[in-house]
Parts: structure tokens; C-alpha cells; sequence
């Protein structure tokens, strides 16, 4: 056990309200004080390798491609690490073609070359892929995985009770909470200290009790190969800001750059919002075929230094004058955050190519005055009281400004909507917001509105997918787990 998480859980027992609730307490085992940088292998390889193999291929690209100078440290491998069963004596067992010296040898050797290792596991009784899932062994995988050294633990959400039965996918009625903070008060008392990823989905409002379970909690269905998933994705981001804090971060899922699905300008969006974000920056490729142009925006120090901030404060949206309101569920261009060392400014071109100028007076953090400013993707830099940039279809310019004299401080305020989309839900008709399109639980069509784009749909037991043009290439992805469960993951749209 770690003195500090001793401490926190014994403060926490200790501290009740005068109603007698408990107060929750902070997870603290020192990790995630900034966001993790890091890779995993889910969107590069899916379940086809969750390998000893692939793991020391990232690792080594870390240090050849400069990736580790910058700040990557884990390398994380997802789902089917594992093989079909436990051992006899009820232990996880990593597949011996995939793992032929185990997993202790290679966190090993990637604990030799000065990083650290992430693995997979999920709250059910069995991961998504239809693997080993960790209920009722909490305490036994927690220790396995701290006898491997494991530094990072991703836990995910599938076959968890549900109605009296383990569906894939639970929607209603749940308790999130409970399984995660199972599992994080087992690796409290394991000795090798692991960061602790939910991967909740966003359900049950997880950022607002997340930090005091684990160090990072996903907000939404799982991330696509595609704009629109990534714009959405930050819409969400911009509405739960203020949860981000060191030790905890709303995680904003893996990135998709490198894969083919983005433009370059769409990359340095990808890149930038979630720099901003503060979400942690798990890279989702193929690192030994990355090219030039995705490499670059993975590797830019000024934007990676943004997210590693010490302050840890989330960037959200700030309406300049003049300028319409955010729309819920939607992308808005402007992004203004708070840094230890001076405020962030993000503009993305959300819908089409346009100039845009920010008047540093209408930042939150900033005032009338003048500022120094550099823009980080062309390196420019200037001073004065305003920027101006044309920008290309969802392209990003990320500005790090700071005072270039006596400023009068604006008060951080936030104009975000308080209403909001949200991803998931079930039955059958129109839903009216993109956000909500697809999810978990559809038995039927689904159609979105508000979006120039159509939800594909399954029916129960059959891969079929309804897509207006054509295409079951959305659904790809998942294939392996179509036979025994309907599983409609958030955001599977059809315009790739
Ligand atoms: C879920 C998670 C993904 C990935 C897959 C693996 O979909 O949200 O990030 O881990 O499971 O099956």
C-alpha cells in the first residue's frame, strides 16, 4: 500500500458531514498530476494485436521517433491480452503466442528503456471482446497486475449487471460507481502503484465522482475514425471543463491520428482540442508506419507543454464580442483556458475555412492590455492586443499568450450551454441531437437529425447495417462481438 492513499482513505473515513455522508476524498496515489501521454493499441490493431510484440514496437518508436524526450511514457495494450479462461487457480492468463515470455518479462524491458506499461481489464464478467472480465476477482487481478509491475490500468464497462443479467452493455439500471470504486480500493492496496483509467463512457455524470476513484475517466462512447466523432467529442469537453484537475482528467479517448480518417488540418484539431482539453493524449496508430505530417503534430513541444501544464485547468469555450453562442452538441471555434504561466487560446474552424480575430480583452484570464503571443502549430509570434488567422476547413491555431505589460485581468467565466447532448440511451425513432446518435442499446433504427449524417443500426443477433450510402465499413470494428450481443457503439455513422 502507498502511505499517501493510507492517508487519503483514512481522512476519508474519517470525514463525515453533520448529515453523516461521507466527504470524498480525492484518489491520491500521486499519478496522473498532468495528463497521461502515452499509446495503446486499440485503435491501431483492434483485437488482432494485443501482443509482447506490438508493445515493444511502440516502446522502441518512443525512443527512436524522439517520442519519449517529449514526454510519452506509457505503452498500453487493450483488450485480448488475454486467453478465453482463468487458470485453475482462478488467475488472468496472458495468451502465450501473444506473450511467450508473459507480461512481467516485457514490462521489464519496457521499464528499461525508462517507460511505463499499461494493460486492460473491465469491471464485468468479461472484457468487450468477450475476454476474462475482472468481477469478483478485483482483489486477486489487482495484485497479479502489481507482480507484473503494470503501471496502468484501462478498466472498462462491459457484462455488468444489469436487470438480473450481463448484457454486453448495461444502459439502465446501473451503478458505475460501485465497480469502479471496487476495483480502485483493491489496487489501493497492491504495491506497485497503477493510474487508474475508467473507462465509464461518460455514464452516470463520471467526472463529477471520478477523481475520487481513479486519475482519468472517459466522457463519452468510444472515439471514431472520422471529423465528426472528434468534433463532437470536444463539444462534450467543453461542457465539463471544470472536473480536470491534477490527479484527475476527463479523458477524451485515443487518438485517431494516422490512421487516414482526418485531413491534416482535421489532425492538428484532433491534437490541439485535446492538448487543451486537458485530456490525457494516448496516441491510436500504427507508430512504426506514422508519416511525416502526423508525426509532426504529435511531436509539437509547445502544445504538448500546454497539456502537461502544472495547473492542469481545462480550456472551454469563451464567446468573443460579436460572435453567436455555442450550440449544444456542436464544435465552437473559440477555446480560452487558464496555464500556470500565462492562458491558452484555441481557435478551431469548426464549420469551413474563415479568418477569425480574438481581441485579447475578451479572453477569459487576459484584459485590455497588451500581450505577447505565439502561435504554436506555425511557431509565429507577436505582441499586441489582438491575433488574427485563416484557418482551412477545421484546421486549429493553439496561442500561448502572456502579459507584455500591466494587464487588467478578465474573470475566468464560462459561457458553455447548460444543456447538453448525451450519447447512449435506447429504443427505436428519431433522436434529435448527433450526440445522442447510436450508443449502446438500439434495438432499431435510429436516425439523427440536426447533422448531415445517418446512424448505422443493427438488429439484435444480425450484422446488418442501414446506412443511406451504403457501407458496413462503420461496423467493422466490432464485428466480433455482433454474434451474441446487439452492441451499437455511439458515433458508428456512415459518411467515411
Ligand atoms: C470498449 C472501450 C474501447 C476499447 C474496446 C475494447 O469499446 O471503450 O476503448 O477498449 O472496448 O474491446
Amino acid at each position: 500500500m502507498y502511505s499517501n492513499s493510507l492517508l487519503a482513505i483514512v481522512i476519508g473515513s474519517l470525514s463525515t458531514t453533520a448529515q453523516g455522508h461521507a466527504i470524498e476524498t480525492r484518489i491520491n496515489n500521486g499519478l496522473g498530476r498532468t495528463p497521461a501521454l502515452g499509446w495503446n493499441s486499440w485503435n491501431a490493431f483492434g483485437c488482432s494485436d494485443a501482443s509482447a510484440s506490438a508493445a515493444l514496437i511502440a516502446a522502441n518508436q518512443f525512443v527512436n521517433l524522439g517520442l519519449k524526450d517529449l514526454g510519452y511514457q506509457y505503452v498500453n495494450i487493450d483488450d485480448c491480452w488475454h486467453t478465453m479462461s482463468r487458470s485453475s487457480s482462478g488467475q488472468l492468463v496472458p495468451d502465450p503466442k501473444k506473450w511467450p515470455n508473459g507480461i512481467a518479462a516485457v514490462v521489464n524491458q519496457i521499464h528499461g528503456m525508462g517507460l511505463k506499461f499499461g494493460l486492460y481489464g473491465d469491471a464485468g464478467t468479461k472484457t468487450c471482446a468477450g475476454y476474462p472480465g475482472s468481477q469478483g476477482h478485483e482483489t486477486q487481478d489487482a495484485q497479479l497486475l502489481s507482480s507484473w509491475g503494470v503501471d496502468y490500468w484501462k478498466y472498462d464497462n462491459c457484462y455488468t449487471p444489469c436487470n438480473g443479467a450481463v448484457p454486453q452493455t448495461c444502459w439502465s439500471p446501473r451503478d458505475t460507481k460501485s465497480w469502479y470504486t471496487l476495483f480502485g480500493n483493491a489496487l489501493k492496496n497492491v504495491q506497485h502503484p497503477m493510474l487508474f483509467s475508467l473507462c465509464s463512457w461518460g455514464l452516470d455524470n463520471v467526472w463529477a465522482w471520478g477523481d475520487s476513484v481513479g486519475n482519468s475517466w472517459r466522457t463519452t462512447g468510444d472515439i471514431a475514425n472520422n471529423w465528426a466523432s472528434v468534433a463532437s467529442i470536444a463539444a462534450k469537453g467543453a461542457t465539463i471543463s471544470q472536473y480536470s484537475v491534477p490527479g484527475g482528467f476527463n479523458d477524451w479517448d485515443m487518438m485517431e491520428i494516422g490512421n487516414g480518417g482526418l485531413t491534416e488540418a482535421e489532425e492538428r484539431a484532433h491534437f490541439g482540442l485535446w492538448a487543451i482539453g486537458k485530456s490525457p493524449i494516448i496516441l491510436g496508430t500504427n507508430l512504426a508506419k506514422i508519416k511525416a505530417s502526423s508525426l509532426a503534430i504529435i511531436k509539437n513541444a509547445g502544445i504538448l507543454k500546454i497539456n502537461q501544464d502544472s495547473l492542469g485547468k481545462a480550456a472551454t469555450y469563451f464567446v468573443p464580442s460579436g460572435q453567436s453562442q455555442p450550440v449544444s452538441g456542436q464544435l465552437y471555434p473559440f477555446w480560452a483556458g487558464p496555464l500556470s504561466d500565462g492562458v491558452v487560446v484555441g481557435i478551431v474552424a469548426a464549420s469551413g475555412a474563415k479568418t477569425f480575430s480574438v481581441n485579447f480583452k475578451d479572453v477569459p484570464g487576459l484584459g485590455s492590455g497588451t500581450y505577447t503571443w505565439q502561435e504554436m502549430y506555425s511557431g509565429k509570434t507577436g505582441t499586441g492586443t489582438s491575433v488574427s488567422v485563416s484557418l482551412s476547413n477545421h484546421d486549429m491555431a493553439v496561442y500561448k499568450i502572456t502579459p507584455a505589460g500591466t494587464t487588467t485581468p478578465t474573470p475566468v467565466t464560462s459561457s458553455v450551454p447548460s444543456t447538453t447532448s448525451s450519447a447512449g440511451g435506447g429504443g427505436q425513432g428519431t433522436v434529435a441531437k448527433y450526440g445522442q446518435c447510436g450508443g449502446l442499446g438500439y434495438s432499431h433504427s435510429v436516425f439523427c437529425q440536426n447533422v448531415p449524417k445517418y446512424c448505422c443500426f443493427v438488429v439484435t443477433g444480425a450484422p446488418s447495417c442501414i446506412c443511406p450510402r451504403s457501407s458496413l465499413r462503420p461496423m467493422r470494428r466490432y464485428w466480433l462481438l455482433w454474434s451474441k450481443d446487439l452492441r451499437i457503439w455511439s458515433l458508428l455513422c456512415c459518411d467515411q
